[in-house]
């Protein structure tokens, strides 16, 4: 396979698509067993979780909606700012619906908690949380997800879908960004 000539920005690998992959049908088993007859709703919070909803909803057996929203908190720096804004929104009438918010990363947990509670509001019969990475050490809002990839370090991560300033996104595997990338 062509390397990528971004791997090149990377301090250190940290899991390697096929640990992804693996982890990936293991959540989409786990999914699958505990929304069996249920009407279920995966919602993809945009761009980051692309690649993981991608895959996910593959690993996932039964039958299954998706749909996309937009938020953002992070500007084009490494640390969320905080305060999120929608900028898509979903269309669909979300009373009875079983919503699983799919997440590439939770950090502060600040676009989490603001997005579950907008959702709340609209009715649904549930609102639960699958992230593929978890950095428990950096959380400040009052929010867990309810099924968990891998919990990581607090260091700065791109690769499968995760960014920085809009690059890396592409790269396969999950890798800490070399800081002089982002200090520079
Ligand atoms: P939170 O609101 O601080 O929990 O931020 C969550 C969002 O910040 C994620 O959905 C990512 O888009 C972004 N983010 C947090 N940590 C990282 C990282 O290590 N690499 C890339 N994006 C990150
Ligand atoms: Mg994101």
């Amino acid at each position: 396979m062509a390397r990528h000539l971004e791997e090149k920005d990377l301090e250190k690998l940290m899991l390697t698509a096929e640990q992804v992959q693996q982890k990936v049908e293991a959540l989409g088993a786990e999914i699958s067993r505990d929304y069996a007859g249920k009407d279920l709703l995966l919602l993809s919070v945009l761009k980051g979780s692309v690649i993981f909803m991608a895959d996910l909803m593959r690993a996932i057996t039964i039958p299954a909606e998706i749909d996309f929203m937009a938020v953002s908190s992070y500007g084009s720096g490494t640390k969320s700012s905080g305060v999120v804004r929608i900028i898509k929104d979903i269309e669909i009438d979300l009373e009875g619906k079983e919503i699983l918010i799919v997440e590439d990363i939770l950090d502060s947990g600040a676009t989490l908690s603001y997005l579950k509670e907008l959702l709340l509001g609209r009715n649904p019969s549930s609102v639960k949380v699958v992230t593929l990475l978890d950095k428990p050490s950096r959380r400040k809002a009052d929010i867990r997800a309810d099924y968990v990839g891998f919990e990581v370090p607090d260091e700065f991560l791109v690769g499968y879908g995760l960014d920085y300033a809009e690059k890396y996104r592409n790269l396969p595997d999950i890798g800490v960004l070399k800081p002089e990338i982002y200090t520079a």
